[in-house]
């Protein structure tokens, strides 16, 4: 009886606990979504740092999508002063209120840093202040939870053991391979010419993006999957499909655990996931025998130092490849906690690098660093993500250019043919030979960066540049702009001029590292070298082969999408190099253009 009058008297205070739960929500809400923002424009604007005003809840986010989609409207003049085009609002902004200004993704403030002295603070002088920041749960299943988005000790562990896929050593031996699938891209597009036929001048137009997709995305497999390169096309192509759902319901964030709906699309993610896992799951089985079969007695694993030997298991010479690492990582863990510590000559001593630093637990025996199949997924989803669009719109930017400045395509042919002068797929050597060209594709890569911007958190309240800022701020490093930058490049910025790079990177610019199309610092792409050598490889075997210009279609729109890419394709018309031409190498001298 007494309890009942208590459950009464409680229920009667039922609408009092409601209404005090709702109050402090409001209030919380009030508290992120008003007061807080307030407070930090306020803080800003005391330092003489502004921006365009925040409002409740989207910030400057309404603004932004309408100044992109004005700005992506047309396309543009045939010019490189692209930055007004792709990157509206900066150029808006920055117009108004300078080039260190406060804009605001919803409630979440974003300082703009484009002084290279600052930005090599961040990314490595002072690179323990400053972390990558959380990515919205859709944009991480399109990236994956891998080296891109990882923090800390995971971060630093899967760095190390993924780093030696990509020494110049083993990616030389994917040479022969890309070069036989440039040479087959090729084939069929002299196929094409005999088929349009006509007895004329044989050329042909080719949309080139998405041909140079196709060839990086073999590239990328054989890079994550080695020996095992039917099998990672296949997982591949699940992913990809994945990704295009992914990128589906990107359109529909607005609505609240959109992603935990068993709407279609969810539930054939979901199918696939599993997919996914269940073929890796079988490959890595199939790998991890192939491994015990071919290194009964190759115990002496060296991290750093292991060139040249032979103990990934892919069956003698072939390169190393991330999922073998992986799995060889995973299994010397194992290994590690079975022996117990009884036996350390068999326990892989690793070196002291930069990384180590953040890898204190590398050699601990706890099981925090294990590597999981779900780890193993998430890289080559990281991998696929981060290796192929980027590559093949460095290519694709390159080609435009080259077909846009003749001279400077008839320069890097001519380079080509003094130095590859064997008929074969060229080598190493020789693709390190290539000065021009290397000036040609750093000039792309900075008038035309694939990755226009990047993103950093301050994890403390920090002091950059005399101002001070407040931890958790997030930091919007324009990569596009500072690439741009007149006061860096000279009066010649907007200007394709590879000529700038002669004297190497450092002599290109007012500022050392005014250059950074691959990042900089401890998070720098451990990818730029593959992308590189690829494109070399790439543009040298087409170089040889035809001459191109820009298709009459062609519409100058470069824009971004997470990456800059031709909103309107790149059209280019091919012809075949005349055999006086091939023997010879073209009429144009280097005197007769500098
Ligand atoms: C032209 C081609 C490429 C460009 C312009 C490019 C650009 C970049 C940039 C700017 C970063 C740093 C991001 C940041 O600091 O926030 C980065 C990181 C990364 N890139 Fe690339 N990338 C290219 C090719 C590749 C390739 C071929 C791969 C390999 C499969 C790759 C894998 C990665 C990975 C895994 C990271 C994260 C590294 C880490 O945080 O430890 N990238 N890339
Ligand atoms: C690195 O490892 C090799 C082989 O284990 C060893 O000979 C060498 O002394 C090590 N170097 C350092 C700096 O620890
Ligand atoms: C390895 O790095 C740690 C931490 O930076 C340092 O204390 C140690 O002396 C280094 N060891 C060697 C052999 O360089
Ligand atoms: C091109 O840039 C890379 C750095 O991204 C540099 O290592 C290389 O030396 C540069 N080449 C030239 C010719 O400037």
């Amino acid at each position: 009886m007494d309890d009942g009058g208590l459950l009464r008297n409680l229920w009667g205070l039922k609408p009092i606990i409601l209404t005090s739960i709702l109050l402090v929500l409001a209030l919380r809400i009030m508290v992120v979504l008003w007061w807080r923002p307030r407070k930090i424009e306020y803080h800003f604007a005391k330092q003489g740092i502004k921006g365009p005003p925040y409002h409740f809840f989207i910030g400057n986010v309404k603004e932004i999508v309408q100044l992109m989609l004005k700005a992506s409207s047309h396309p543009m003049p045939f010019s490189h002063n692209i930055l007004p085009r792709v990157f509206s609002f900066y150029h808006h902004w920055r117009k108004i209120y300078g080039a260190t200004f406060i804009v605001w993704f919803g409630p979440t403030a974003r300082l703009t840093v484009s002084d290279p002295d600052l930005i090599r603070e961040i990314f490595s002088t002072k690179s323990e202040l400053y972390e990558k920041i959380e990515a919205n749960p859709l944009v991480k299943q399109l990236e994956g939870n891998g080296l891109i988005s990882l923090k800390g000790e995971k971060w630093a562990h899967h760095r190390k053991i993924i780093t030696p896929t990509f020494h110049m050593e083993n990616l030389k031996l994917l040479i022969p391979m890309v070069g036989k699938s440039v040479e087959e891209m090729l084939d069929k597009w002299d196929q094409m010419m005999w088929e349009k036929g006509g007895g004329g001048e044989r050329e042909v137009e080719i949309e080139v993006s998405e041909w140079f997709q196709g060839l990086t995305e073999d590239v990328i497999t054989r890079m994550a999957f080695g020996s095992s390169y039917e099998q990672g096309k296949a997982i591949f192509r699940l992913q990809s499909h994945q990704m295009l759902l992914a990128a589906d319901a990107f359109q529909k964030v607005l609505i609240p655990g959109y992603r935990f709906m068993p709407t279609k699309g969810n539930m054939k993610s979901w199918k696939l996931d599993k997919e996914i896992r269940k073929s890796l799951v079988k490959l890595i089985e199939k790998r991890k025998l192939e491994n015990c079969n071919t290194n009964i007695n190759d115990n002496n694993i060296n991290m750093g130092n292991n060139i040249g030997s032979e103990e990934v298991g892919v069956g003698g010479d072939g390169p190393k490849d991330l999922l073998g690492l992986m799995i060889q990582a995973g299994m010397r863990e194992d290994e590690k906690n079975n022996n117990n510590n009884n036996n350390n000559n068999n326990i892989p001593e690793i070196n002291n690098s930069s990384l180590n630093n953040y890898a204190p637990q590398l050699s601990s025996t706890n099981n925090k660093n294990k590597i999981t199949v779900q780890d193993i997924v998430e890289e080559c989803k990281s991998f696929f993500f981060a290796g192929k669009q980027t590559t093949s719109n460095l290519l694709t930017w390159t080609t435009v250019l080259l077909a846009m400045h003749p001279h400077w395509q008839d320069l890097a042919r001519e380079e080509v043919f003094r130095v590859c002068t064997s008929r074969d797929i060229p080598s190493k050597d020789d693709l390190a030979k290539l000065k021009m060209l290397n000036m040609i594709l750093n000039e792309s890569l900075r008038l035309y960066p694939p990755a226009i911007a990047t993103i950093r958190r301050a994890k403390y309240d920090v002091e950059l540049g005399g101002c001070r800022v407040p931890c958790g701020t997030e930091l919007l490093v324009p990569i596009l702009a500072v690439h741009h930058d007149q006061a860096i490049w000279g009066n010649d910025a907007n200007e394709f001029n590879p000529m700038r790079f002669s004297d190497g990177v450092s002599r290109a610019a007012k500022h050392p590292v005014a250059f950074i199309p691959f990042g900089l610092g401890t998070r720098t792409c451990i990818g730029q070298n593959l992308a590189i050598l690829q494109s070399k490889l790439v543009l040298t075997i087409l170089l040889r082969r035809f001459s191109f210009t820009l298709a009459p279609s062609y519409q100058h729109a470069p824009t971004v999408l997470m990456l800059l890419y031709p909103q309107h394709g790149a059209p280019i018309v091919f012809r075949q190099l005349s055999e006086h031409d091939k023997e010879t190498g073209p009429g144009c001298r280097v005197d007769q253009v500098v």
